[in-house]
C-alpha cells in the first residue's frame, strides 16, 4: 500500500546530493526578508529575470539568493534533467507504465513527420472550407456556429486558447461562433443548442478515445437534435471528429474524410497542438494557429537548448519545488491580469494536478514526500475582491505566478485607462506580496488618522500584513498566438521537470479511472438494476435520489 505522503523528503535528501545544502540555504533564507534582498543586492531583478520566446520571468520577488541559484543548477544535474529534457524531446519512452512517448512538441517543430503535416493540412482545408462559407450544411446554408464537443484535454486547452484568442476571431471577415460542451450534465449541451440553428452548426467531436462517456452521450444527443428537426438532414455535414479510434468515429457516423487523426504519443491534456485544436483554428483561422505552434516551439527550442541556469521552465519547476519542500507550500496560484486569460487556471489544473498527482514513483515504490501542488487561481482584478485577502494575511504560504500581458487589445483612450488599472493593481498586488506593512507603518498611519493610543493597540494587529509572500510575474506584450503558445509550453515544461525531480511518471492517470469504473455500477443502480450492492452511505443517497424522482413525487 502507497505510503502517506508526509513531505519528509527522506529519499529526495538521499537521492540529491544538494538536498542537504538546500535544506541549510532554505533555513537561512527563513531569517531574512525578500525586502532585505532587494536592499542587500541593487542588481538583484537584473540577476532575478529571464527572457525566453517573446516571454519575460521576473523572480527577483523569491525568497531566494545567488547561492539558490546554484544549488537549483546542481539540482538540475544531480536529476539528470538535460538526458530527462532530451528523452522528452527527442520521442522517447517517458510514459512507462502506458510504454508512450509524450511527443507533444513533435506536433509544433517545423520539421515534424509527415503525417502530422498531412493532418495540418487536412485540417487548412477543413478550417477554410468552414470559415470561407464553402462548406454547407444539409439544407445548402453555411455554417455560422462550430460546438466543441469533449472533455479533460478535448476541452479545456482548446477551451482555454479558444477564449485567450477571441481578438483574432474576426480578422479575415469570418463571423464564426465558437462553442464548447463538455459535462454530462444535459444542461450543458441544451444551453448551447438554444441559441442554434442545426442548419448553419457543425459539431466536432473531440475525443481521444473515442470512449468517452460525457463525449459520446453529448454527440448522441446532438445528432439526436439535428435529426428532430430534420429527418433526412445529412448528418455528415455536420460533424468532424478527431481521434485515435477512426473506426469508432467512423461507426459513430462520422464520413470518414472527415475524421483526423491523433496519436497515442500525444497525451490528452497536451493535445491542443493536434488536431484536438481544430476548435481554436475554426475560431482564429489556420495561420493564427501555426503562430500559436510557433511559440510554442519557441519555448520547446529554449527548453531543449538553454543551460539550466537560464531555462526558464527549468526555473520555474524548481522554484515550486523549493517552496513545496523547504517552505510546505500546498499549493500555489496563477493570477493572470487580463480578461482573455480567465480560464488558464482551470487549464493548468488539469495540466499540473492529472499529471504529477502520483503518489509511487517511476518504480512504482510509495514516494515519501509531496508531489504536485494544488493549482488554484483567477483573473485579476476579480480575485483581489474574493480570495487575494488569504493571499496576504491568511496562515498558509502559497507563492503566486501573476501572469501580465502589457498591452491591451483593447484600444480606446478609456480602454487604455481601465488596463493602466489593470497593470497598476497587478503590480501593487506583487509588491504588497512581498513587501506587506509593517507594524511601524501601521501605527504611523493610525497615529496620523486622529486614533488614540488605546485604539491604535486595538487594530494595529489586524492591520500589519507580514510581506514575504513570493512571487513571480511573467510578462509579454499582448496575449498573442505566438506569446500564449509560448506560456503554454512554459508550464507543460515546467511541470515535466517537477515529475523527474520527483521520480514520477508525469503522463500517466489511472486515478481517473477508478471514478468510471464506479459510476458505471452506480448508474446501474440508479437506473433500476439491482445487481450490484453498495456501501451504507451510497446506498442511502441512491435511495435519497430514487425517491426524489419517483413518478409519484
Ligand atoms: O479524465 C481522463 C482523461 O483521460 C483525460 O486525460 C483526457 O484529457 C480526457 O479524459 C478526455 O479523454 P478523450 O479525449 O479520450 O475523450
Amino acid at each position: 500500500m502507497a505510503a502517506k505522503s508526509n513531505g519528509n523528503n527522506n529519499s529526495l535528501a538521499s537521492r540529491y546530493a544538494c538536498w542537504p545544502s538546500l535544506q541549510a540555504n532554505a533555513e537561512l533564507l527563513k531569517g531574512t526578508s525578500i525586502t532585505q534582498l532587494f536592499a542587500d543586492n541593487p542588481q538583484r531583478v537584473e540577476e532575478f529575470s529571464l527572457e525566453a520566446a517573446g516571454l519575460r520571468l521576473d523572480f527577483s520577488k523569491n525568497l531566494v539568493n545567488t547561492e539558490t541559484l546554484q544549488l537549483f543548477s546542481s539540482l538540475s544535474e544531480q536529476a539528470k534533467l538535460p538526458e530527462a529534457i532530451h528523452a522528452l524531446s527527442t520521442g522517447e519512452v517517458v510514459n512507462h507504465t502506458e510504454k508512450r512517448p509524450a511527443w507533444h512538441s513533435a506536433l509544433r517543430s517545423a520539421n515534424t513527420s509527415e503525417e502530422v503535416n498531412q493532418t495540418l493540412l487536412r485540417m487548412e482545408q477543413l478550417v477554410n472550407a468552414v470559415r470561407s462559407g464553402s462548406w454547407r450544411g444539409y439544407s445548402g446554408e453555411a455554417i455560422t456556429d462550430v460546438v466543441n464537443i469533449g472533455i479533460g484535454g478535448s476541452d479545456l486547452g482548446p477551451h482555454m486558447v479558444s477564449h485567450a484568442l477571441m481578438p483574432y476571431r474576426h480578422t479575415d471577415g469570418s463571423t464564426l461562433s465558437c462553442h464548447y460542451v463538455s459535462n454530462i450534465d444535459p444542461s450543458d449541451l441544451n444551453e448551447v443548442l438554444a441559441q442554434l440553428r442545426p442548419q448553419t452548426t457543425l459539431f466536432i467531436v473531440a475525443s481521444k478515445s473515442f470512449t468517452t462517456l460525457e463525449t459520446l452521450s453529448n454527440a448522441n444527443k446532438a445528432r439526436d437534435w439535428l435529426l428532430q428537426h430534420d429527418s433526412d438532414a445529412d448528418t455528415g455535414k455536420h460533424f468532424i471528429a478527431v481521434s485515435t479510434a477512426i473506426d469508432k468515429a467512423v461507426a459513430f457516423g462520422v464520413d470518414a474524410e472527415n475524421i483526423l487523426p491523433m496519436w497515442d504519443w500525444v497525451g490528452g491534456r497536451y493535445s491542443l497542438w493536434s488536431a484536438i485544436g481544430i476548435s481554436i483554428a475554426m475560431g482564429i483561422g489556420m495561420n493564427h494557429f501555426r503562430e500559436l505552434l510557433a511559440g510554442a516551439h519557441a519555448m520547446d527550442q529554449h527548453f531543449a537548448n538553454a543551460p539550466a541556469s537560464e531555462n526558464m521552465p527549468i526555473l520555474l519547476a524548481l522554484l515550486g519545488i523549493w517552496y513545496s519542500h523547504f517552505w510546505h507550500a500546498q499549493s500555489y496560484a496563477v493570477l493572470p491580469y487580463d480578461h482573455y486569460l480567465k480560464l488558464l487556471p482551470e487549464f493548468l489544473q488539469q495540466l499540473d494536478m492529472e499529471s504529477n498527482g502520483k503518489n509511487v514513483n517511476q518504480n512504482g515504490e510509495a514516494i515519501d514526500y509531496n508531489s504536485g501542488p494544488i493549482v488554484w487561481g483567477a483573473a485579476g482584478t476579480n480575485g483581489q475582491h474574493s480570495f487575494h485577502q488569504l493571499l496576504h494575511q491568511g496562515t498558509r504560504f502559497v507563492p503566486v505566478d501573476f501572469i501580465l500581458p502589457l498591452t491591451s487589445h483593447q484600444t480606446s483612450a478609456t480602454d487604455q485607462q481601465q488596463h493602466r488599472h489593470l497593470v497598476a493593481n497587478c503590480l501593487s498586488q506583487s509588491k504588497a506580496l512581498a513587501e506587506g506593512k509593517s507594524l511601524q507603518t501601521v501605527k504611523q498611519e493610525l497615529a496620523e488618522s486622529g486614533l488614540s493610543d488605546t485604539e491604535i493597540e486595538t487594530l494595529t494587529p489586524h492591520k500589519v500584513i507580514a510581506g514575504n509572500r513570493p512571487n513571480n510575474i511573467i510578462s509579454f506584450t499582448q496575449v498573442t498566438p505566438r506569446n500564449l503558445g509560448a506560456l503554454i509550453a512554459l508550464y507543460e515544461h515546467k511541470v515535466y521537470v517537477q515529475s523527474v525531480i520527483w521520480q514520477i511518471n508525469a503522463f500517466d492517470q489511472w486515478g481517473v479511472e477508478l471514478g468510471k469504473q464506479l459510476s458505471n455500477k452506480v448508474f446501474n443502480r440508479l437506473s433500476g438494476d439491482n445487481s450490484e450492492t453498495f456501501d451504507a452511505s451510497t446506498q442511502a443517497l441512491i435511495d435519497h435520489y430514487t425517491n426524489a424522482n419517483s413518478p409519484t413525487k
